[in-house]
């Protein structure tokens, strides 16, 4: 690989030992896929936040790296195991919190803005189209690449804070022309509406992706409009159950029309969504003990909706709105807070209900996203409620 001078002393260590280690990983990531020179980026959000996943040694990777790291690109953090303000009334151990707060206060160190959410684009953090950035969290990723067409790989934890620590990422896969261009066609010929059917739709097309065996990038035709929610959803779903890390929908999403749509081509029914909808329901008619909303992280549409829909109302459940920071302050002012919380739900900023550590704390879990089911069934244990987000609502209102 071709280094400029200034990654040439970023490699040499003229910038700290943490930069030096952070070159040599995108010099190893890019020697392996054959890139021929770095980019630098214009944001980095790092996934790997939550305690629960990174343990005692991914905090002292980062505690060594803090010592004398800093970040050359603005840079996000994916959400943490907890509300960093309401862990407490959350139910997350005193223990588990003091762990969390060295996490974030080791990515203070290194100068990373510590807003913990898997939608920077709703918080702050833009990216253009044609504009490399390098993210991690897999929705995000999807939705920075085909919703916004800005450019990112799929970054692991050590990647993106390397990108973050020089403000590089190795020029391979999407950040290239032709890591971009799609492989296979996909009609799309089923009622499409809401957040709940976006996500079926990311489970059908997703795993239509993993069958071929080779992940083509798919042109998406047939779907007539999508709202933001609708997308996010989506890239979510798509990015959990078929790897994607890029789509390009026909009318809707930036780059489709500079490309023409491939030959090959499979078609999506209304019949394959509602299978996909049926398979994500795993309660077996047990009752709903846990409701979550906010996989990825709701919008301020959304928050405003669950608001008008509780209003008045009680509760019945545990139910979990989760949502970044600066969302849920933009929902104190316009007063969407105060109703959501009068009626017994809980906000959960910063947190989501996948990395949370609550495996084992319900049994049956409903919610819109079919990524959360995902991970509900996977790493929590849960069984699994998939509804569109009134009726989900109306599910924690239930007796
Ligand atoms: Fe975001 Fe957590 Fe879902 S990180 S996409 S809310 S699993």
């Amino acid at each position: 690989m071709k280094l400029t001078p200034e990654e040439q002393s970023m490699l040499d260590g003229d910038q700290g030992k943490a930069t030096q280690k952070a070159m040599q990983i995108l010099l190893a990531l890019g020697t392996i896929y054959g890139a021929e020179g770095m980019l630098p980026v214009a944001s980095v959000q790092i996934a790997g936040v939550s305690y629960d996943n990174l343990g005692e040694a991914g905090l002292e990777f980062l505690s060594e790296m803090a010592q004398d790291g800093k970040v050359q690109a603005p840079t996000t953090l994916n959400p943490a195991g907890m509300d960093t303000e309401n862990w407490q009334a959350l139910g997350i151990p005193a223990d588990f919190a003091e762990k969390q707060f060295q996490v974030i206060q080791a990515f203070a160190r290194m100068g990373v803005v510590t807003t913990c959410t898997c939608t920077p684009y709703l918080a702050g953090v833009l990216p253009r189209l044609g504009e490399h950035i390098a993210w991690a969290e897999s929705s995000a990723v999807c939705y920075a690449n085909s919703v916004l067409g800005a450019r990112t790989n799929r970054e692991g934890g050590p990647s993106a804070l390397a990108a973050a620590l020089t403000g590089r990422t190795p020029a391979y896969g999407l950040h290239l022309d032709g890591g971009r261009v799609p492989g296979l066609t996909i009609e799309v010929k089923a009622r499409l509406q809401g957040t709940h059917s976006f996500g079926a739709l990311g489970i059908v097309l997703g795993q239509r992706l993993e069958a071929t065996g080779k992940k083509p990038i798919p042109y998406l035709r047939g779907i007539g409009s999508a709202s933001l929610e609708e997308l996010k959803s989506l890239c979510a779903s798509l990015a959990t159950y078929g790897g994607a890390a890029l789509f390009h929908m026909e009318g809707i999403t930036p780059e489709a029309a500079s490309h023409t749509p491939p030959d090959e081509t499979i078609t999506i029914h209304q019949h394959d969504l509602e299978a996909a909808n049926h398979s994500s329901n795993t309660d077996a008619g047990e009752a709903v003990d846990f409701v979550s909303l906010g996989c990825p992280h709701l919008s301020i549409q959304e928050i405003a909706r669950i608001a008008e829909l509780v209003e008045g109302k009680q509760v019945k459940k545990t139910f979990w709105i989760t949502t970044a920071r600066p969302t849920k302050q933009l929902a104190d002012r316009l007063g969407y807070t105060g109703i959501i919380e009068a009626s017994g739900a809980q906000f959960a900023a910063d947190t989501c209900c996948v990395v949370a550590p609550i495996r084992g704390r319900f049994k049956v879990m409903a919610t819109d996203s079919a990524k959360a089911c995902y991970y509900a069934a996977g790493k929590n244990k849960f069984k699994t409620v998939f509804k569109p987000l009134d009726e989900v609502v109306l599910e924690a209102l239930k007796g």
